[in-house]
Order: structure tokens, then C-alpha cells, then sequence
């Protein structure tokens, strides 16, 4: 099979299209043919040398997202069978409840294996099918950014209909927030770098929406919007040097959950313990909060948004393509 490989976290020049042996499933495993992987922000750190969250291995398969039809099972699988459709999950041992520390260990294309290759052997735990309205491409897109948006809005305090959130930029995380804000019946206030971006948004259902450059103090307008009140829920993308910003944009008792690190900078805790503002840490989500999402996705009939999509050879232009941030939404690979 071919499987494209990084030698070394080094650059996206490394990377490389191999041969590999087609898998075989031992007991308990199932091989997927893999048709469609999406790109996250994370790809981009760990094929640059950049991750932190774990060491990477040499000529590791990068990649967490994809999704494809199961082709052969191993003796014992009972939850799949072949010609099923499934997305493999981010972490393969985070199935339920809390995350434990040993889940890091187990997340695909980082400090294991990851999709981006014609087959892949999963365990069959590690599994969930996909929902039955959205194609390979947009079931490529969900392991992570969907799941992340996901636990973000519904793993601590539910959203409920009526709420605020506000979204920061358009990437894949923001963008999956907003259409699961707006399935529940929530207001979406979305920040961007760009205008044309914000054009965008609002036809997706976007509220309100702040160019981040021209308003400095996004906080004190997503107050004004709010008549004083504030955002319910914050999808905080940005890390250190948005989430003060993020924290004043919260309304009292509101949540704030700080998903990535974009960019740097200093935080006072002060105005977290005076709002009693919740600032909580996700990484990614549970195989349980994956089927609680696809449930929603498929009740809504919500369609994940691509921005482009690259054919398997051409690879590293998808990366290059994520790295120029001109992307809403998602950056997709054919298998
Ligand atoms: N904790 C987790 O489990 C988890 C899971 C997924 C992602 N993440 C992290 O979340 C972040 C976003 O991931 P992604 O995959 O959605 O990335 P992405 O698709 O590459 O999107 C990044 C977007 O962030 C926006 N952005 C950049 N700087 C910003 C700033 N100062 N203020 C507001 N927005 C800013 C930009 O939007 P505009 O172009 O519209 O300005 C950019 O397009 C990354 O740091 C990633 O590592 C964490």
C-alpha cells in the first residue's frame, strides 16, 4: 500500500510517499480502506517540529482524521462488519468518561500511526461509523476539530437555545462550533482576521461578526452586542495572548475553554475569579462524545464545511494550503 511517511518532525519538505506491507487484522483488529483524511493545526505543528503534547516517532504515518469502509475484520469483531463506513477516533484509548493520562499515548498520527494511507489496522474499539448523510470527505473532517467543538459546548455545561457563543477565527474547531451553536438554537458572535472570512460566517448563521484586527478590544464589543451580558461560551482557539480577551467577553458564570495556542502572551487571573468564569482545558474528546456528536450531525443534517480538497500525491499542498491560513473550515486529503 502507499502511506506517506515523516522521516523526522523536521518540515513539510520531509515528508515522503512510501510503500508499506498491506495490513493484516489480528484478533480483535479491523482493516479500513482509508478514503478521505482532513488536516488539523496539530499536523502542521508536529510535521514541523513543534508538538509538544508528545514525542513524535520517526517515519510515523501522519495524520489523525480519516475515514473509509471496513474491508476485512479480525476473528472476534463483533461492532463493525465489512462495508461499514467508520472514522477512526482521535485518541484509540479514550472511549469514555474522564480523560486519563495514558490516552496521549494512544492519539493517531502524533505518538502513534496516523491515516494517511491507503489501509489502516484499528482496533475495533477505536472505531465509530460515520453518519449516514455525509460523505468520506466530511467524515474525514470529524475526529478531531468536530469532537473538540463538541466537548467544548457540550462536555462541561450543556449549551442551551438562546445562549451566546462566540467563536474565535474561522478554522476547523470555530467553524464546527458555530454550526453545532446554531443546530442548538444559540446565537454565534464570530471573530476573523478577515472580512471576506466574516462574509462567510454570517452566511453560515453567524449573528455578529468582529474583524480582530480593526477591533483591537473584541471583549468590550462582544458586550456591547450582548447588551452587557457577555458570551455563554467561548471556543478560545487563540491561547495566551486572546484568552484575557476571551475572559472578558464571558459572562458571569460563563465558560471559556482554551483549546489552542495560537498566539503568546500574559494573563492576569483576576477578572477569572471576578466573573467566576470557567476556564477549562479540552484535549479532543471521548469515542462516547464522538457518537453523542454524530447523533446531533445527523438529526440536524449538518454538513461539515471544506474548504479544499488535495489529491493523495500532492499531500504536503495541503499542508502548505492549511499553513497559509486562507482556509474556512477544512483542508481535506483523497485516498
Ligand atoms: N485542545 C484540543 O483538543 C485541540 C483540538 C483541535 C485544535 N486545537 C488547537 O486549536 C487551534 C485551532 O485549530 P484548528 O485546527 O481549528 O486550526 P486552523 O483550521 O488552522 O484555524 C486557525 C484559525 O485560527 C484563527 N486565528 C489565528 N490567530 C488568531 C487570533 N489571534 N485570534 C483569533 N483567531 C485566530 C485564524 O482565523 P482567521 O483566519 O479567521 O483570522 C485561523 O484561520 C490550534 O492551536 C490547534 O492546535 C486544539
Amino acid at each position: 500500500m502507499r502511506a506517506w511517511s515523516l522521516p523526522r518532525p523536521d518540515s513539510i519538505d520531509a515528508l515522503a510517499l512510501t510503500e508499506r506491507p498491506d495490513p493484516r487484522p489480528g484478533p480483535g483488529q479491523v482493516v479500513v480502506r482509508m478514503r478521505a483524511a482532513s488536516l488539523n493545526f496539530r499536523d502542521l505543528a508536529i510535521a514541523t517540529g513543534k508538538y509538544m503534547m508528545s514525542p513524535i516517532p520517526p517515519d510515523l504515518v501522519p495524520l489523525s482524521d480519516g475515514a473509509g469502509e471496513v474491508v476485512e475484520c479480525g476473528p472476534g469483531v463483533t461492532r463493525v462488519a465489512p462495508g461499514d463506513r467508520v472514522a477512526g477516533i482521535f485518541m484509540q484509548g479514550w472511549l469514555g468518561g474522564d480523560i486519563e493520562s495514558e490516552f496521549g499515548a494512544t492519539a493517531l498520527g502524533g505518538a502513534i500511526d496516523g491515516v494517511l494511507a491507503d489501509y489502516r489496522v484499528f482496533d475495533e474499539t477505536g472505531l465509530v461509523k460515520i453518519p449516514g448523510h455525509v460523505d468520506f470527505r466530511e467524515a474525514a473532517t470529524l475526529p478531531c476539530a468536530a469532537v473538540t467543538a463538541w466537548n467544548a459546548l457540550y462536555g462541561l455545561k450543556p449549551l442551551l437555545p438562546g445562549q451566546t457563543v462566540l467563536v474565535l477565527g474561522t478554522g476547523g474547531v470555530s467553524i464546527f462550533a458555530l454550526q453545532f451553536a446554531r443546530a442548538a438554537g444559540a446565537q454565534v458572535i464570530a471573530t476573523s482576521s478577515s472580512d471576506a472570512k466574516l462574509d462567510r460566517v454570517r452566511a453560515m448563521g453567524a449573528a455578529h461578526t468582529i474583524n480582530y484586527h480593526t477591533t483591537e478590544d473584541w471583549a468590550a464589543e462582544v458586550r456591547r452586542l450582548t447588551e452587557g451580558r457577555g458570551a455563554d461560551h467561548v471556543v478560545e482557539v487563540g491561547g495566551p495572548g486572546t484568552l484575557q480577551r476571551s475572559i472578558a467577553s464571558a459572562k458571569l458564570g460563563g465558560i471559556v475553554t482554551l483549546i489552542g495556542v495560537l498566539t503568546r502572551g500574559q494573563i492576569d487571573p483576576l477578572p477569572i475569579l471576578g466573573g467566576g468564569v470557567t476556564v477549562r482545558g479540552v484535549f479532543v474528546g471521548s469515542r462516547a462524545m464522538f457518537e453523542d456528536m454524530n447523533r446531533a450531525i445527523m438529526a440536524n443534517g449538518i454538513r461539515p464545511v471544506i474548504d479544499k480538497v488535495f489529491p493523495f500525491e500532492d499531500a504536503p499542498a495541503a499542508y502548505r494550503h492549511l499553513k497559509s491560513a486562507t482556509h474556512v473550515g477544512k483542508v481535506v486529503i483523497d485516498i
